[in-house]
């Protein structure tokens, strides 16, 4: 097992974000997380990656208990998280902006990494990894001269950059238009490979189910339904608790 989530609670002050939730994700496993605003679901990505701590339960990757870990060591271990709020360093190309982040996994840190650089061999993977995600035309392109999707797919190649096992994407498609959005959600799909495994939360559901083959569905921080994706779907209680607010 990759990811092993095990009764994982989140309280924040008086607020139960989280309740007892427990998810299991194998190797080369892409899985939908779907939900009602304020499911909680970004509140257990962040519990995955280390941005916060459960109040009670625990998170075990690759067998390893890392539920004190802090972000950089988990990430040394194969995790990687693209943000929901893309932020590239301005003054990089995108090309430099996957670059250090090549070279934050080698110097554990992309402020240390972007004054040695190893330019020549992180360029070139940078590039790679740019071609990967569709966008290499606009490899020497400054970020605030491309659009949205391409910022989106820097923000996955500079994930992919981290050589992670386990991607976490919150909302890629976010902000996309539909044809974008298709397209983005393609390039995920493309990107699940038998040591890599993509934990995908989404609000487009049309997407998430035309990709996923298997969905976990939280509503108001509990568990409602995990499995494949049809049967899921089928479920009365997501519906009611989902697709009753009309999103489909
Ligand atoms: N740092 C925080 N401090 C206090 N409450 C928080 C914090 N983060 C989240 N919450 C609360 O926890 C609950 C779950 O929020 P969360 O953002 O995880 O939901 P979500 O499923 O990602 O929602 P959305 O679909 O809108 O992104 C909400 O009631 C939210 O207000
Ligand atoms: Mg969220």
């Amino acid at each position: 097992m990759l990811l092993s989530v095990s009764n994982v609670t989140v309280q924040f002050g008086g607020v139960t974000a989280v309740a007892d939730l427990s998810l299991q994700v194998d190797r080369g496993e892409l899985i939908g997380i779907i939900g009602p605003n304020g499911a909680g679901k970004t509140t257990l990505m962040r519990v995955i990656s280390g941005l916060v701590r459960p109040t009670s339960g625990s998170i075990l990757l690759n067998g390893q208990d890392v539920t004190g870990w802090t972000i950089d060591r988990r990430v040394r271990s194969g995790l990687a998280l693209a943000q929901q709020i893309v932020k590239p360093l301005a003054t990089f190309t995108l090309a430099e902006n996957v670059a250090l982040a090549c070279g934050s996994r080698r110097m554990g840190s992309p402020w240390q990494a972007m004054t040695t650089v190893n330019r020549n061999a992180e360029l070139q993977r940078g590039r790679e990894l740019l071609e990967l995600v569709g966008i290499a035309a606009a490899a020497d392109d400054y970020p605030s001269a491309v659009p949205l999707g391409h910022l989106k797919c820097l923000e996955l190649a500079r994930a992919l950059a981290l050589e992670p096992e386990l991607i976490l994407l919150d909302e890629p498609l976010a902000g996309l238009n539909q044809a974008e959005a298709a397209q983005m959600a393609d390039r995920i799909a493309s990107l699940v490979t038998e040591s890599r495994s993509i934990i995908l939360i989404e609000h487009n559901l049309r997407e998430v189910i035309r990709i996923c083959p298997k969905l976990f569905v939280q509503d108001q921080g509990r568990y409602l339904d995990f499995g494949v994706t049809e049967k899921v779907m089928a479920n009365p209680k997501v519906r009611t608790a989902y697709l009753g607010e009309g999103a489909i």
